[in-house]
């Protein structure tokens, strides 16, 4: 069935149209069954489909409940759905009517896949992996009967290391979330689902989440919290977008007409639909009318748009335009000719269950492997302890928490490789127990929720006690202590991290993590993955110390474009691990930096050539930074621009291209409302992390361009000023007009920062104007 989409529109009444831009359940949408309009389903599923939210609808629908989803009997259901043996007659009896409906889609059982949470996902640097992982939530989205998959992905920039949910987006840094989110898109929608990006924009933080106003610059959201939402849109062809619950500058973002309107379509193009994040529509009117449309969840009157249709406060064709946008929408899902059809099972599971260790192994970092600790070798005794010792905690909770059956385990996982070895299990150690000799893996836990800030960076008191205590029974016991972070965010470790051998971060890696996680310990696998985001030594490091989660319902981003790594270079702050850092078994040299010009207009070609110069294979992730050592506007030391992982055998080199354009050196210039890229010189610096010990090669190159930055008569005072052969040509200029120069000199002195041609004393005369521009043009820009 294919629509006509106009047709549809002009069949429809009023109320259906104003229910359509409403949502009838809590994850559905409504149906026009008269003209075949069929209820698409939202669900959400950023590491995988959500059976809660799942469950919870088809009770509401059953029950016909007014929409809410939670009381005890399905949550009973919910928890204990993989060991029914425990639930009494009553919730016997939901259970088999939920498993009897969820076997009328799926054929027989089949357990949702646990992916690897965003955080790891930037930690992969690696955009297939990322794309195969969307593929397989795509084809489970089949499975279920899902149309729309919520939060594939949610690119809220990491801003503070406490955001409850930090651990669902994928970095600090927007060129990495930019390069991996439109993957993740694109193998989601190859199999028919439409994907989601959420939440848009800024939502980065839980506290007062609902409501709080956020004071973020302009420069700010153009360069730190846009980029990945534009790159999902224009590369991604991302069918929707989740309007967020904070409100930006005064503005609710379901109701903001410069987010929606003027840079998404406008700006970006985009011609998909936008759902508000569920409840985050506060003036339905306001908000179709500024471009959300589709309010979220349902069960909604759609009686004040028809009021306001009827009293002519909403032109009937802002609501036919949302309509329209949802109607491509559903033209798109329940026509997805192309894409695949999930009709072997038991080959999905065998692809999703590759698709989560494929990204577990590429996002898991290794932080330190002092004497070679790792990989273990047969024979090592092993002791897993700490809080996640019996289960590395594969997700967080929330909408992004995934409830399955289907994991791995650490022991077995080490024991499959490691046969000659003895491997126990205990969260609390025996001290006296421990072997001369052994490993003890301490796994600390942090998990992740949806709701709720972490209150500060520390382990937990029962981790934090026990690995003390097993730090200082090193001083006088020879054994080795290996930290695995299985966190949602960044860690202080500070005080441990002496005595530590070893330290990998596993975030929260997916239902095959333990799995990936043994492989590389033994060897099987290497380590490859990049910190998304910098640790810092301590909280009150942060850029963000002062201003989160803000004061009751405002938030001040004071830190501006200063998110992550380009804060504390500026600051000169040494954090414990810098974005970009992370370990492998082996070495590499990142040699013969080599641009193809000295100076270039458009765009610059470059290349550089990786070495393995260890013993064993890996991959090293090559980062690409611009540095800009004179510029008009503050900037950061450096920003990435180009990254690319590459594995190669021990010994083997390989040379990797890159290419540069010119809006890779601009940044958003609030006061010319643009970007903009200042003519001048550019460091271009490969690197194998933002830490500036980890820079390898740096290379000089010329920016030819002119525009607002150039030097004219629209230059500041202060410019033409501070640069002695163009303070020359002023005073030239000016003796050519006959004007007095004390004119210039006093001026100079009240108004540094007016433009030259503000404070001329009369008109100039055209030829001196000529002149004075083909002269100021031969200056080099430093
Ligand atoms: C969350 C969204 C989620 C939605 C639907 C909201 O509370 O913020 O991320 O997609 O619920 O579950």
């Amino acid at each position: 069935m294919k629509f006509d989409i106009r047709k549809t529109i002009s069949e429809m009444t009023l109320n259906e149209k104003a229910s359509l831009v409403n949502g009838a359940a809590f994850f559905e949408m409504f149906e026009i069954e008269r003209l075949e309009v069929p209820a698409l389903m939202l669900l959400d599923g950023g590491t995988g489909i959500n059976f809660e939210q799942l469950f919870g609808d088809f009770y509401s629908k059953a029950e016909h409940t007014d929409g809410s989803v939670g009381n005890s009997l399905i949550t009973r259901v919910i928890e204990n759905y993989y060991h029914p043996e425990v639930l009494n007659d009553e919730e016997k009896a939901l259970y088999d009517r939920i498993r009897e409906y969820l076997l009328t889609l799926t054929g027989s059982d089949y357990s949702p896949s646990c992916f690897p949470s965003g955080i790891l996902l930037g930690a992969t640097f690696e955009p297939e992996v990322v794309y195969e992982m969307g593929a397989s939530l795509g084809k489970e989205a089949r499975l279920f009967g899902i149309n729309i998959l919520l939060g594939t992905p949610n690119i809220n920039i990491h801003r503070d290391p406490l955001g409850g949910r930090l651990f669902e987006g994928f970095s600090e840094e927007p060129y990495l979330v930019s390069r991996l989110a439109p993957e993740l898109v694109k193998g989601v929608q190859k199999m028919g689902v439409a994907a989601n990006i959420k939440h848009f924009a800024a939502n980065n933080q839980e506290t007062n989440r609902v409501g709080i106003n956020e004071t973020i610059s302009k420069r700010a959201l153009q360069e730190i919290y846009l980029p990945g939402f534009k790159a999902c849109v224009t590369e991604g062809r991302a069918k929707t977008v989740m309007s967020a619950y904070n409100l930006i500058n005064g503005v609710p973002c379901s109701e903001n007409k410069w987010l929606l309107t003027d840079t998404l379509r406008g700006e970006w193009g985009y011609d998909g639909m936008v759902v508000s994040d569920w409840g985050a529509v506060y003036h339905p009117v306001e908000a179709l009318s500024a471009g959300n449309d589709l309010a979220m969840p349902g069960p909604v009157s759609g009686k004040p748009i028809v009021d306001a249709v009827e009293k002519g406060e909403l032109p009937v064709e802002v609501l036919d335009l949302a309509v329209e946008r949802l109607l491509r929408t559903i033209d798109f899902c329940k026509n997805n000719k192309d894409a695949y059809i999930p009709e072997v099972r038991e080959k999905m599971y065998e692809e999703t269950t590759k698709a989560a260790y494929e990204a577990a192994s590429a996002g898991i970092v290794m932080l330190k492997n002092k004497n070679g600790t790792y990989p273990l070798s047969n024979g090592t005794d092993i002791t897993i302890t700490g809080s996640g010792a019996e289960k590395i905690v594969p997700c967080g909770t929330g909408s992004a928490g995934v409830n399955t059956d289907r994991t791995s385990v650490l022991a077995e996982a080490l024991n499959r490789t490691l046969t000659d070895s003895s491997v126990k299990v205990n969260r609390f150690i025996d001290e006296n127990a421990i072997n001369s000799g052994e490993n003890i893996i301490y796994i600390a836990v942090i998990g992740g929720m949806e709701g709720n800030d972490r209150r500060d960076m520390l382990l937990s008191s029962e981790d934090g006690e026990n690995l003390a205590r097993l730090c200082a029974l090193k001083n006088t016991c020879d054994f080795k202590l290996t930290l695995v972070l299985n966190v949602c965010g960044p860690v202080d470790i500070s005080e441990y991290e002496e005595k530590l051998d070893a330290v990998f971060v596993c975030f929260l890696p997916g239902m095959e993590g333990a799995n990936a996680l043994g492989d590389i310990m033994t060897g099987v696998r290497y380590p490859s993955g990049k910190l998304p985001i910098t640790f810092p030594k301590h909280y009150e490091d942060t850029p963000t110390f002062l201003n989160f989660p803000g004061e009751g319902k405002e938030v001040n981003y004071g830190e501006g474009i200063y998110v992550g790594y380009r804060y504390y270079e500026k600051k000169k702050i040494k954090p414990a691990y810098y974005f970009g850092f992370g370990l492998g078994y082996t070495t590499f040299e990142i040699t013969d930096l080599t641009l193809d010009a000295h100076e270039f207009e458009h765009e610059i070609n470059g290349h550089v050539t990786v070495r393995n110069t260890g013993e064993r294979e890996g991959a090293e992730v090559v980062q690409i930074y611009i540095s800009d050592p004179v510029s008009t506007l503050p900037k950061p030391v450096k920003e990435l621009k180009y990254f690319e992982k590459v594995k190669l055998e021990a010994g083997e080199s390989r040379r990797i291209d890159f290419t540069l354009k010119e809006r890779d050196f601009a940044s958003f210039d609030p006061q010319h409302d643009m970007w903009l890229a200042e003519e001048g010189y550019y460091d271009i610096i490969a690197a194998s992390s933002a830490d500036p010990d980890d820079e390898h090669q740096r290379a000089r190159v010329y920016l030819k361009n002119r525009n607002q930055y150039s030097y004219g008569i629209d230059s500041t005072v202060k410019v033409l000023y501070e640069n002695s052969e163009l303070h020359k040509l002023l005073l030239k200029f000016w003796t050519d007009n006959g004007w007095d120069r004390q004119v210039v000199e006093t001026n100079y002195q009240y108004t540094p920062s007016r433009l030259l041609s503000e404070i001329f004393p009369s008109e100039p005369s055209g030829d001196s104007v000529d002149a004075f521009l083909r002269a100021v043009e031969k200056v080099r820009h430093l």
